[in-house]
């Protein structure tokens, strides 16, 4: 059997890439919102910022940002502790040195970093989280900066202090009550997503974080497809195999629906501790992905029966969620008669449970214990990379909404 903690060892990132033609397809999307930048940093003035130039920070500082307290740099934080450890990337707490606030610090090394495929990946995982925080979508973890040190491309994002879901889901599921209010605010994000074209393709508990007061928001859009419609069918496979779309394992072509379907996963996880699809082995569990029914226990509760085996719905075209309605179907549900969804948009609903202040659940204690200095890890590193610097240009970002300036 594989225990989830295997499956963290294991998250399984494919990318397959199945047509040429989408790939072109992902290039437009992603020089367009890089014309767009471009656009935004025309009129500029020489750096007034306080670090020195690094090599790898070259884009200059957007007119109106001048005399802004610098984010810029890896030497404009503290770094405090270990807030998690992906396939991709490590994630720290930091202090913003000139402001005191607490961010996130996902720091991809660039070893990681050697396809020009994966660099575009990056590009477009920035590209959400500016999109996220432009919007100031509440269900979506937004951008702080961005930028390129010497041996890492560093992702900066608000910090959420409830750390993610699965760190409450340890051995027990959770209260149905916390369920309904969670992947309530997962339905709203997901539609803002969809939206914009935008699968996330990763939805899973890791990936949802709790913010200080109580709100889930979706992270990580480090395997996020972009497509051209609103109900485009893409290919390339993408994501962790016990979330992963039937349609998606057998390679047909999928659609945003993709996102419902592991969204269907994870209700029941958080349900139970479990998930519904198990195996031995990968090709066992995609084959009970692909050919079997979920199992509910008796206890589970009607209508949570009834959301869940609507969302795994193997015919992608018959799953909730998979109309133009998209979002507003799956808000009908019965599973959700006690939310509404109005006032959860404007973080209206009192959330069932704050954090604690001191929340360390997410955190490596051995580096909270040891109030120890922690550094990004290096190894492997002899040469500072400058990564295709096409594709990283106009990357270097300091992310001021309106408001801050
Ligand atoms: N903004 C944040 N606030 C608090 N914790 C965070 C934040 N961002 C990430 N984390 C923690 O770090 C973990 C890894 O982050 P993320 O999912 O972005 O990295 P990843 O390398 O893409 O992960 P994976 O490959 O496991 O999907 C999260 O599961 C969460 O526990
Ligand atoms: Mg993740």
């Amino acid at each position: 059997m594989i225990t989830p903690e295997k499956e963290e060892q294991e998250k399984e990132k494919e990318y397959i890439v199945k047509s040429e033609n989408e790939e072109e397809q992902e290039e437009v999307e992603i020089i367009k919102s890089e014309n767009e930048e471009r656009e935004k940093v025309e009129n500029v003035e020489p750096e007034k910022e306080k670090c020195k130039e690094s090599a790898f920070s070259k884009t200059p500082i957007p007119k109106e940002l001048a005399g802004q307290p610098s984010r810029r740099y890896i030497e404009d934080y503290d770094l405090r502790s270990l807030l998690g450890k992906g396939g991709f990337g490590t994630v720290y707490l930091a202090k913003h040195k000139a402001t005191g606030e607490k961010v996130a610090v996902k720091a991809l090394h660039k070893q990681g970093i050697k396809k020009e495929r994966a660099a575009k990946s990056v590009i477009l995982e920035k590209n959400i989280l500016k999109l996220a925080k432009r919007n100031q979508n509440p269900f979506l973890v937004g951008l702080f900066a961005s930028f390129r040190s010497e041996h890492h491309v560093c992702l900066v994002t608000d910090y959420c202090a409830g750390g993610d879901l699965s760190t409450y889901l340890k051995e027990n599921p959770l209260p149905r009550e916390r369920v309904v209010f969670y992947s309530g605010c997962v339905v709203l994000g997901l539609q803002f997503l969809h939206q914009h074209n935008i699968i996330h393709r990763d939805i899973k508990p890791e990936n949802i974080l709790l913010d200080s007061d109580g709100y889930a928001k979706i992270t990580d859009y480090g395997v996020a497809k972009r497509t051209l419609s609103y109900g485009n069918t893409t290919w390339s496979k993408g994501g962790t195999c016990y979330y992963m779309a039937p349609e998606m394992i057998k390679e047909i072509g999928y659609t945003k629906s993709v996102d419902w379907w592991a969204f269907g996963i994870m209700i029941y996880r958080m349900l139970t501790a479990k998930y519904p699809f198990n195996g031995s082995d990968r090709a066992i569990l995609k084959h009970n992905i692909t050919e079997n029914q979920p199992q509910f226990p008796d206890t589970m509760s009607e209508d949570s029966i009834d959301i869940i085996e609507r969302l795994l719905n193997k015919n992608p075209e018959m799953r909730l969620g998979s109309t133009d309605e998209d979002a507003e179907d799956v808000k009908k549900c019965s599973f959700y008669k006690d939310i509404d969804f109005d006032a959860l948009a404007k973080k209206q609903i009192e959330p069932p449970y704050i954090p604690k202040k001191k929340t360390t659940g997410c955190f490596r204690r051995i580096f909270c214990r040891r109030k120890k200095r922690i550094a990004m890890t290096e190894e492997g590193c002899e040469e500072p990379l400058n990564l295709f610097p096409e594709v990283f240009k106009n990357f270097e970002c300091s992310l001021f909404l309106p408001s801050d300036i």
